[in-house]
């Protein structure tokens, strides 16, 4: 059974690997969902920490792989089946779900966390816990979304990061995204995107900026808006988590 590229280059990414690790062997123990496994690797650490794994892959190729790879663990259960439909025979003390994408659009992390939460012990934890979001405004070159991974694509930042929002796993979590977001300039220029960048919370004391395989910062090109240092423009941004690159909708005004 041949690994994916995909899985190999999660697996090539030290930073994710590491900070995934550290949390992982600290908080396993009882009863453990890895929702996503993909590789398995995750469960791989959590298992000997813990008295049974519920390991959940909904694409039967690479479930394979996790078959191969989790086969002498003998408290590991492989499903697989999507996540969102599942039926679990008792609750876990953590949940690993680690289907993270920039601002959480293009994976299913949100509807999978909304439907498994009732399934989590009330002290459980989940890992990663939560997210922010940050947008910043640029001048970019660009006609279509493009993730900054690998050859960076020319731009300019024109303002100061800004938080626009902050989600809690543990809580439900409305997938709809609509903001308003005002934002001040500091560079004389053209604006023309936005560069929307997503911390992960692997615990809410450990911060995990983006790295090649985990929320890649992310290009959105707008309408174009020429600006002065110190106007405000409005960021008008939609989307919607878990709905996919297609639904992201992002547009500029000037403050009138
Ligand atoms: C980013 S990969 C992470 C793989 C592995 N946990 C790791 O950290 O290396 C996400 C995995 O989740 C799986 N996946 C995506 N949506 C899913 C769903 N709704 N139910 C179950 N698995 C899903 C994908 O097929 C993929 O293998």
């Amino acid at each position: 059974m041949k690994i994916t590229s995909y899985q190999q280059n999660l697996l090539s990414d030290i930073e994710r690997l590491t900070a995934f690790y550290e949390v992982i062997t600290e908080k396993s123990k009882g009863i453990i969902y890895d929702l996503g496994t993909g590789s398995g690797v995750l469960s791989s650490w959590a298992a000997p920490l813990s008295r049974f794994v519920y390991a959940v892959e909904k694409d039967p190729f690479t479930a394979q792989i996790a078959q191969k790879n989790l086969r002498l663990f003998k408290n590991v259960s492989l499903m697989v089946s999507d996540a969102k439909t599942i039926f679990f025979p008792e609750k876990a003390d953590l949940i690993i779900c680690e289907m993270m994408d920039t601002a959480l659009i293009d994976e299913d992390q949100v509807p999978v966390l909304n439907s498994v939460q009732k399934y989590l012990k009330k002290d459980g934890d989940i890992i990663p816990c939560g997210v922010f979001n940050g947008v910043e405004a640029v001048d970019a070159n660009i006609a279509h979304l493009c993730y900054h991974e690998g050859v960076t694509p020319q731009h300019q930042l024109m303002s100061k990061l800004i938080i626009y929002d902050k989600i809690d796993f543990k809580k439900y979590i409305n997938p709809k995204i609509h903001y308003s977001i005002p934002i001040l300039i500091n560079n004389k220029g053209t604006v023309s995107g936005v560069k929307i960048t997503t911390f992960t919370l692997l615990t809410p004391n450990f911060i995990c900026g983006p790295t090649p395989m985990l929320n890649p910062p992310l290009l959105v090109p707008t309408n174009k808006l020429d600006v002065e240092k110190g106007d405000e423009i409005i960021l008008k941004l939609k989307y919607s988590m878990g709905g996919g690159l297609d639904t992201l909708r992002a547009s500029i005004e000037p403050v009138s």
